[in-house]
């Protein structure tokens, strides 16, 4: 059962970075210029880890065992991988607003601003969900067997920003962005 305390470690970390994210899209609404990289750092970090490692875990391994042991769990099962496509293609226009906003300038970002509240929200509520009525589901029904195979498969997950263990091509960003961002993803001063 041990991939339940890694979930939840794993939408911690993510809330964190929304709520940065959030942040940031305030302090712009204040009157700081923005900064473009951070925001490609953060958005690298969630493709890398959300779309590429945790979303894919949940589908290939948690959801399935769960429909086995519990069918009537199918139409939530449904819902929360439709909402992984669903964030996926919110996260690729959010991206392409971004790119909009730094090559056009001001005009574009009342759209990039509005995708991002918008997929802040969206992700947590995800997660919420996962945590409110998948996990405890499956805390219920699952076998001794099944964890096993989850446990494995969430334990070789490595967290490019918080994890242990890197990938060394994220630790030059990694350094950047605790330097300039708040509390709690990084070691700049918190956001009034
Ligand atoms: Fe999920
Ligand atoms: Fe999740």
């Amino acid at each position: 059962m041990r991939a339940i305390a890694i979930i939840k470690s794993e939408h911690q970390n993510l809330a964190a970075v929304l709520y940065s994210l959030e942040q940031l899209i305030a302090e712009i609404d204040s009157g700081k210029q923005m900064e473009f990289p951070i925001f490609h750092g953060l958005f690298t970090y969630i493709d890398r880890f959300l779309d590429r490692y945790h979303h894919p875990k949940e589908n290939d391994f948690l959801f399935p065992r769960l429909l086995q042991r519990a069918p009537d769990t199918q139409a939530l099962i449904l819902q929360l991988g439709q909402q992984h496509y669903q964030g996926a293609k919110l996260f690729i226009e959010m991206l392409k607003a971004l790119s909009a906003y730094e090559f056009c300038g001001e005009g574009e970002y009342p759209h990039f601003r509005e995708l991002v509240l918008r997929y802040c929200q969206f992700e947590r509520d995800h997660a919420q969900l996962e945590e409110a009525e998948v996990l405890p589901r499956a805390r219920e029904v699952l076998e001794d067997s099944d964890w096993q195979e989850i446990d494995a498969a969430f334990g070789e997950n490595q967290d490019p920003m918080f994890g242990a263990e890197w990938d060394s091509e994220f630790s030059t960003l990694f350094n950047k962005l605790v330097n300039s961002l708040p509390s709690p993803v990084g070691l700049g001063d918190a956001w009034k």
